[in-house]
């Protein structure tokens, strides 16, 4: 049980990850979308699952493959990244949020290809839904949430802001400072906001490293409850 127990520490927990970008529609054959490889999220969802949870990865279009073990749910909207998180949240002990959702879609998408005419056109986009800040209304004391930001200025106050905001319990800010750190990248630099622990920096490390990070992270919290 012991020997168990500190080899698979989150043993019999629920986790839910998020990663990769979403596509928004705008035609039949045309998106919007972003440059978020997945990397980060499928790397989190590896370690969780290595911990020993039982890990659901929502996953936007990437050119990546989870392991056998992990359920992975392939989504491509913002919405249906929503829908797929709704109906698993309540039942999730660990929720982990690092995809990079789309801020805005298209108010309509068009049913056929949308031909070339005037120099100038128009995309009229409404805002999606904020999973993060929406699930988070409905967290409750068992469960540990945690978000992602990604600033280029006044790093600290817009990440606390987040936090405050989503009601997670860790937002990790990625450091654009770093020229290795990101979107695309295979490192990343963190910093870790807690409303219980504060903030703490980490060094520049590989995703694998940085998923191992956030997986102690998420222990400790688990732990503490
Ligand atoms: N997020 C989400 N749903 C959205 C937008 C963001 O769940 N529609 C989540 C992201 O997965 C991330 C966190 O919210 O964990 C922060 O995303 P970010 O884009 O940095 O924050 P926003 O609230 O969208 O604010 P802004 O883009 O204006 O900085
Ligand atoms: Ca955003």
């Amino acid at each position: 049980q012991n020997h168990l127990n500190t080899a698979k520490p989150l043993a019999g927990k629920m986790a839910l990850v998020t990663a990769g970008p979403t596509y928004e529609a705008i035609d039949p054959v045309r998106f919007i979308g972003n440059h978020s490889s997945g990397k980060m999220g499928y790397a989190i969802a590896e370690e969780l699952q290595r911990l020993g949870a039982q890990v659901t990865l929502v996953s936007g279009p990437t050119h990546l493959k989870a392991s056998e073990a992990i359920t992975t749910i392939a989504v491509r909207s913002a919405q249906e990244m929503f829908d797929a998180c709704d109906t698993r949240f309540d039942s999730s002990d660990i929720i982990v949020m690092s995809a990079a959702v789309a801020d805005y879609t298209p108010k309509e998408t068009a049913v056929e290809k949308i031909k070339k005419k005037a120099e100038d056109f128009t995309i009229e986009l409404k805002k999606t839904t904020d999973i993060l800040g929406t699930l988070g209304q409905r967290k409750s004391i068992q469960q540990t949430l945690v978000g992602f930001a990604l600033e280029t200025n006044n790093e600290l106050a817009h990440a606390q802001d987040k936090l405050r905001r989503k009601n997670a319990d860790f937002i990790v800010l990625n450091s654009m400072q770093d020229k290795g750190a990101g979107f695309g990248t295979d490192t990343n630099k963190i910093t870790v906001l807690s409303p219980h622990s504060g903030i703490k920096n980490y060094d520049l490390k590989s995703k694998q490293e940085v998923a191992k990070d956030i997986g102690q992270i998420i222990v400790e919290h688990q732990q503490q409850l």
